[in-house]
């Protein structure tokens, strides 16, 4: 999951994020999160045994980023009042734009659904901005995470309804 995650980001991040945005963010905002790997939450897409596609639903209250993600809370979340989280979208480059985002994303959307969220906000890369509008999430802000050097990393939440 990190080489995917690692080629993912070089290849498709390339015209949103600079450089040093993309090497400052590697290994802590862009980053596996194993407390969703041990939860059971990270789907994992694979075409002939190989890796090429992960995306997490998620119960803790802990947005987005790695194990290392600075101030991470594991919180657990409580469907009657929070939104389910959508986490950690990497796509490999040769398999982008043929549906594999756009499955996980649905299933996570089941999945959450089914554990009774009635909602589910999320983090957008700029990258990731276009996949969540075609499925219906709205752009609700936009602001910078610091990372280390100050290097900011422009990103916008979104959310949706899950309920029709
Ligand atoms: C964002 C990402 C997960 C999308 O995955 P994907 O499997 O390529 O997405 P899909 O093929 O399901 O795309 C579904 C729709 O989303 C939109 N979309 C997705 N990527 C797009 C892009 N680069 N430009 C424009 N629209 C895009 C399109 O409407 C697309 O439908 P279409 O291909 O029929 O036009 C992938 O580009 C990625 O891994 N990016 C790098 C890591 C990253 O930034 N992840 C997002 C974290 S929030």
């Amino acid at each position: 999951m990190e080489a995917l995650i690692a080629v993912s980001v070089a290849r498709l991040q390339k015209e949103d994020y600079t450089e040093a945005q993309r090497a400052a963010a590697l290994g802590v905002i862009f980053g596996v999160d194993n407390q969703l790997v041990r939860d059971g939450t990270y789907l994992l897409a694979e075409v002939d045994g190989l890796l090429v596609g992960c995306g997490a639903w998620s119960q803790r209250n802990n947005r987005f980023g790695s194990d290392n993600v600075p101030g991470k809370d594991d919180g657990m979340l409580n469907p009657a009042n929070d939104a389910a989280r959508i986490r950690g979208f990497f796509i490999h480059p040769d398999w982008s734009r043929r549906g594999i985002g756009s499955a996980i994303l649905r299933e996570c959307e089941v999945r959450a659904v089914a554990a009774g969220y009635r909602r589910a906000e999320l983090t957008a890369t700029l990258t990731g901005i276009a996949l969540y509008l075609a499925h219906n999430y709205t752009i609700d802000s936009r602001y910078e995470i610091p990372m280390a050097g100050g290097v900011p990393l422009p990103v916008a939440p979104m959310s949706k309804s899950l309920i029709p």
